[in-house]
Parts: structure tokens; sequence; C-alpha cells
């Protein structure tokens, strides 16, 4: 500390004051988290936390220093070991990716430089629209759309639905809200649409009612007949339908609508179309998968995500929209001090805060921009391919298994299924599936998810997971078959038939 002759006060920082050691801490946390990385598929999938690990975060705030050394130490010993477990090769929960070991320290480079990505004539920013640039065409979306990086999907559709309020309002809607809307503005989507949709739909103050939640066909696609039908009858009832959603990868199956239908139907009836593609709309890289999502070029806004089937560290999802002075038109809100200037540290293109709620911003972009560089798009295409590869292998082994049973089609990604026994009455076998799934994850297995789907409970694995071998799917089956009879031989569902 050096005296402020000013002052008389001894001036501080939160630099180190021993460069040297931090460095050498530094390096050990590298070296022991690629090691981590690397006998990451040697430890259990997830472990329960025991309580005095719990109690160790009922810390009393930290009034004077800690050295680095020690609190790195507290990091080891209670954070570390309890992990969600995605970056483990047979983590399938939910739609988690796996995070890379060069996206790390892409993230840890982005830290060290600290921009604030809300705009500013700086590299950073040209790093994003390079990767947004990259990521149109990975996607086959128009050139010419605009875009955003964010958090991660929900934001995505939040940023996308905001813009189709925009568009599509009769009123200045910034200017006035929905306050001076005289027909209520109505959305369609299918029952299968993510919660992330209806909570967008919430806080754009449109109210959840608005969101018809329309039924899907066999293979849980929405049924467009009866999407196109509930359109009318709404416009009958005086009511203002202005978007459809619609989806390349449902959240429970992976079903993809007919996106190219959606678009027909949006175009006639003078409707926004956004697409919820958080993860199927990656399925475009594939040139062999690439097919089943060609409609959504066609969309108006499209939200995707690159941490989960791009396996970038969290968080990044993206949304584009086809008519950059919309999306802008949106968000932008310029007050004094932040007006651009024509030379200098404010000068450049438009800013990202114009395209979206965020002012300040983190350097999501860096670790997108390097990862992309190291592997090159085709081999994320090949991974892609090799998970839809993998939910086709595991689907197969529970239809030719006595004890399992595939309760949805897989077009992408994600299997449904259960244990099975004709012994068991619906109930009975819910209550020993919702079992089954707990022991898996507690024995640190595997980790499914659970849903619903026609009222039966299933067992849910989603492989975003460039980890994964076969060798773990024929674990995965084995296990729960042996769990399964375990649970049953226990007596423990009561209830046979
Ligand atoms: C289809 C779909 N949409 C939206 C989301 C929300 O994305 P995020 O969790 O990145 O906010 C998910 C998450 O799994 C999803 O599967």
């Amino acid at each position: 500390m050096s005296p402020d002759h000013n002052s008389g006060y001894p001036e501080e920082s939160l630099d180190p004051q021993d460069w040297d050691e931090l460095r050498s801490l530094g390096r050990q946390m590298i070296d022991d988290m690629l090691s981590y990385l690397q006998t990451v598929r040697e430890r259990p999938v997830w472990s329960p936390m025991p309580e005095d690990v719990r109690a160790a975060f009922q810390e009393p705030l930290p009034r004077s220093p800690v050295k680095p050394s020690d609190v790195y130490r507290d990091f080891r010993k209670n954070v570390l070991p309890y992990p969600t477990g995605n970056i483990h090769p047979r983590f399938w929960g939910w739609v988690i990716g796996t995070g890379t070991p060069f996206g790390m320290l892409a993230e840890m480079l982005a830290a060290g430089m600290n921009p604030n990505c809300g705009g500013f004539d700086q590299a950073s920013t040209l790093v994003e629209r390079q990767v947004i640039d990259w990521a149109k065409e990975m996607l086959g979306y128009p050139s010419q759309a605009s875009g955003l990086l964010v958090n991660g999907g929900s934001m995505a559709n939040l940023v996308g639905l905001a813009v189709a309020r925009q568009s599509k309002a009769d009123i200045e809607v910034r200017r006035q809200g929905l306050q001076g809307v005289s027909r209520r503005m109505t959305l369609y989507s299918s029952v299968e649409t993510h919660s992330s949709v209806a909570k967008a739909v919430e806080i754009l103050g449109l109210g959840s009612q608005s969101l018809r939640l329309v039924k899907t066909r066999e293979d849980f696609s929405v049924d467009i007949n009866a999407l196109a039908a509930t359109i009318l009858a709404d416009r009958a009832e005086g009511l203002k339908p202005f978007c459809v959603i619609g989806n390349a990868g449902t959240i429970n199956t992976g079903a993809i609508d007919d996106l190219d239908g959606l678009a027909d139907l949006c175009q006639k009836e003078g409707l926004w179309l956004h697409v919820d593609g958080a993860f199927g709309a990656l399925a475009a890289l594939s040139p062999r998968l690439r097919e089943l999502v060609k409609g959504m070029r066609r969309a108006d806004s499209l939200a995707f995500d690159l941490h989960k089937w791009m396996y970038m560290p969290y968080e990044v999802g993206c949304t584009l929209v086809r008519s950059e002075p919309v999306h802008r038109g949106t968000f932008s809100l310029i007050p004094a001090y932040l007006a651009r200037t024509k030379r200098g540290t404010s000068a450049g293109p438009t800013p990202f805060n114009e395209y979206g709620i965020e002012l300040s911003r983190s350097f999501k972009a860096l670790k997108v921009w390097m990862s992309l560089k190291e592997h090159g798009v085709d081999k994320y295409g090949r991974l892609i391919e090799q998970n839809v590869d993998q939910a086709q292998y595991v689907a197969k082994r529970v239809e030719t298994s006595r004890e399992l049973e595939l309760l949805a089609p897989v077009p992408l990604n994600v299997v449904c299924f259960r244990f099975f026994s004709p012994e068991l009455d619906e109930p009975a076998l819910d209550r020993l599936n919702e079992e089954l799934l707990l022991r898996l994850q507690e024995r640190g297995a595997a980790v499914l998810n659970s849903t619903k789907l026609h009222g039966k409970y299933c067992l849910r694995a989603a492989i975003t997971n460039h980890r994964t071998r076969r060798e773990d799917l024929d674990l995965l089956i084995q296990e729960v078959i042996a769990l399964g009879k375990g649970i049953l031989d226990e007596g423990f569902i009561g209830n046979p038939r």
C-alpha cells in the first residue's frame, strides 16, 4: 500500500499484493481443473451432499481477508465435489450441455479482459458480430437478420416474443403498454411448448390466457389444423391473433413441428412466426438432419442455445430476428449518457444493448468464437448426429427389452421410456419409475429426469453430451432394469394388479 499524499490515508486496490503467489495459485487451479475434466468419467455422475457440507455455506459474512489459497481450498472441499453432474458422460437429464476444456479456458480469458459488451468500439463487439454471422450461416437463417447473444433459451424466447409484440401491436406498445389495445392479442403454440414461452408471455403483459395451447398429433408435433381453427375462432370472438410459436425440438420428446406448414399459415394469416429451437435448431449443423428443421429459416424470430447442443460452457443462447429495424425498434433507448460518438470509445456500429434488455453484458461470444475455431463447425454436426444415433440406440435397446417400454417416438436426441411390469397398474408403474429414477441418480450411475406423457410417468434421457459412449448407454439400460427388478422384488410398490 502506498501512502496517498493528498488524503494521508493509504490507497488500496483489489489486486494481489504478491503477483507471483497468485500466478502460481492460478497455474495450480488450471492444472487441477484440467485434471478434473480429464478424470470426470471416474467419478459418480452426481452425489448427494452431506449435511456438514451444507452447513459450510452458513458462514458469517467475511469481514477480513482470507488467503486466496485458503479460499481455493474451501472451493475444492465444499463446492467442486457437488456439481449438477452435467459434465459427466452419463448425464442426460433435462437438456443440459457439457462444456469443454477449451471453452473453460476461453471463459477465463473473457473474465480476465472483463469487457462490458453492451456497446463500445472494442474487439469483443466484433467477436460477437462474427459469432452471430456464423450462427446465421450455420442455421441457414437470412444473412441480413440481426441477432443478440443472451444468457439462454428462456431469454432468447423473451426477446423474440417482445419483438413480435412490438411488430404486431396496432398501437405504440412501448409508450402505451397493453393498456392501449382494444382487442386482446393472442399467441398460439402446442401444449408441448417449453414453459419459458409462457413465462415470456406473462412478463410481456400479454397474460397466460392469451397463449393458446393447441393439441398435438401422435408424434407430439403441433396439430396445424387445430391451430388454424383456434385462430379462426379467436378472430370470430373479436380477439387479435398475432403470433405462432413453432417448436424445433420440444423439451419433452424432441418433437419438431411442421415449421414450413406453420410459416405458410403465418404468411396467410399475417402472423409473426417465432421458432423455439433451443436445442433442435442445431440439428441444422448435420447434413443428414438439416431437412428436419429447414422450415425455421422462414421464422421472423428464432431462439436457440449454444450451451445445450453446441456444448458451450454456461451461459449462452441467441435470438435471431429477420428484420433488424423491428428488432432495434423494440429495445433501442438512448439517453444522453449512452449517446454514440463519431470517434473514441463510444463509436462503432449499433451497440448490442439496443437489441435486448441488458445494458451491461458479459463477453459470452469469446468461448463460442474460440470453440468454433478449435473444432470447426463440421465436427459439431458430427457430434449432433452421434447423439441422435445414440438416442436411436437407446430406443432400440428399450424396444427389445421385455422389462422396458418406449413411450414416445425419437425424432432427435430425446428418449422417453419406463420400466414396465404387466403385474402393475398405472399408478404403481408411476411410483416404481419415480423411485427408480431417484435411486439411479443417488447411486451416481446416471442422471435422467422425468416427465409425463399422456399421464404416464416417463424416464427421460436427452443426449446433448459429447462425452457419451455406447458403453455408457449399455450401462444405463442395465442399471434401469436391475433397479426396476430390485424395487419390484422388495415389494416397495405394492398394489399388484
Ligand atoms: C425447447 C426449450 N426451450 C427453451 C428452454 C429454456 O432454455 P434455458 O434453460 O437455456 O433458459 C429449454 C431448456 O431446456 C428448452 O428445451
